[in-house]
């Protein structure tokens, strides 16, 4: 506030320093080569499609378990978003689903980090190879998350991340874009700045493009954040094993599974399924509603894509033909995703910042929801 500085500027001309800083910063921690910061999640998402050539007429396939910004991105690229069911364990994307919905429209794919759980990326790259498709991670949950050597993000053509206030690096709103590519990023970097390119004259505006910088304002309050990131980090990783360790020895509880050959975790949500037979037939709101109630923050997860309104519904966007999707009318009807609706039914989940606290904290969380069986 103090530097007057409230303008990033162009990467010619800049005006501020801290966007630029935090883009570096960023794709240093990420472990990748290029971040493009934007305002926020969903439209991270959304430039990262367009600017790998989704558009009209194309599909999309999207995790069904997810905020709805994974699919709603598609959208706005006038894209159709086809729903792939999940595993009962990791609670993310089946990637043994994923063959069976492509089509000759398939165009691309959005794996979704649930929690920060890494979706299984060395398979989903092979098939993505094998029908030359676009890969952007969705890694609004995943800031951090390692898999099998490598940070979520670079296993696809981009990353996307959230910098929304819920989120585990925060500025309130907030977005990157994360890739390894020079020409993505060039294409990605134009889209978000108004058709501009880099280092050229800045009322040049080469292709279509629009407005979703990062304020600088974001961008110094992140640079602080992620400063302390890391710390915190290692410290929700090891109290998340801790955790988990207790929950499931308790009967008929079980944690989200992290996908094998997860090294580091982001853990925005620690998700937890249980069998209400074993809790006295308790629904999944008295659940919660319970823990809340002995001052435990816990929360219902994400209602499936499948089962919102909106894609119920199926006039999302004028001109757009969605009657080629897995969904709409009854085709959105549970039966058609039964992994997903099972588990929905029967999960909650605790926010990341309880991971922060003292392990007798956890140890007291436990002992309550144990209690709930007497
Ligand atoms: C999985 C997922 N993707 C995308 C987004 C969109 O991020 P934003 O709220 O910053 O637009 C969110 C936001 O919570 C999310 O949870």
């Amino acid at each position: 506030m103090r530097s007057g500085n409230w303008w990033a500027g162009s990467p010619g001309q800049h005006r501020g320093e801290n966007y630029w800083k935090f883009q570096e910063e960023f794709a240093d921690f990420q472990e990748s080569k290029h971040c493009i910061a934007v305002v926020n999640g969903t439209v991270a998402i959304e430039a990262a499609l367009l600017a790998l050539g989704v558009g009209l007429g194309d599909e999309v396939i999207v995790s069904d378990y997810t905020f709805v910004a994974s699919a709603s991105a598609v959208v706005a690229t006038n894209a159709v978003p086809i729903f792939c069911d999940i595993r009962p364990d990791t609670l993310v994307m089946d990637v043994k689903k994923v063959e069976e919905l492509i089509t000759d429209r398939t165009k691309a794919i959005v794996p979704v980090h649930l929690g920060g759980n890494p979706v299984e990326m060395d398979k989903l790259v092979e098939i993505a190879d094998q029908y030359e498709l676009a890969i952007v991670e969705d890694c609004a949950h995943a800031q951090g998350s390692r898999f099998k050597g490598k940070r979520v993000g670079n296993w696809g053509d981009a990353g996307t991340f959230s910098f929304q206030a819920s989120k585990v690096l925060t500025s309130g709103e907030g977005g990157a874009i994360i890739c390894n590519d020079d020409d993505l990023a060039d294409t990605i970097y134009s889209i978000i700045d108004c058709g501009r390119m880099k280092n050229q004259y800045s009322y040049a505006h080469f292709v279509y493009g629009t407005n979703y910088r990062m304020s600088e304002f974001l961008a110094a309050l992140l640079r602080t954040q992620l400063s302390k990131f890391p710390d915190q980090h290692i410290r929700r990783n090891e109290h998340a094993r801790y955790f988990a360790d207790k929950l499931n020895e308790i009967k008929g509880l079980r944690t989200m599974k992290p996908t094998p050959g997860t090294e580091e975790l982001g853990w925005y949500v620690f998700p937890i399924v249980f069998e209400p037979e074993k809790f006295n037939e308790l629904t999944k709101i008295a659940f919660y509603k319970k823990l809340n109630r002995n001052g435990i923050p816990t929360d219902d997860c994400y209602p499936p894509l499948h089962s919102l309104q909106c894609f119920k519904d199926i006039n999302l966007r004028k001109g757009i033909d969605y009657s080629m999707a897995n969904w709409g009318g009854h085709k959105s009807d549970d039966s058609n995703f039964p992994i997903v609706s099972d588990i929905y039914s029967r999960s909650v989940e605790f926010p990341q910042y309880m991971l922060l606290s003292e392990k007798e904290k956890l140890v007291k969380v436990v002992d309550f929801i144990a209690s709930l069986k007497e």
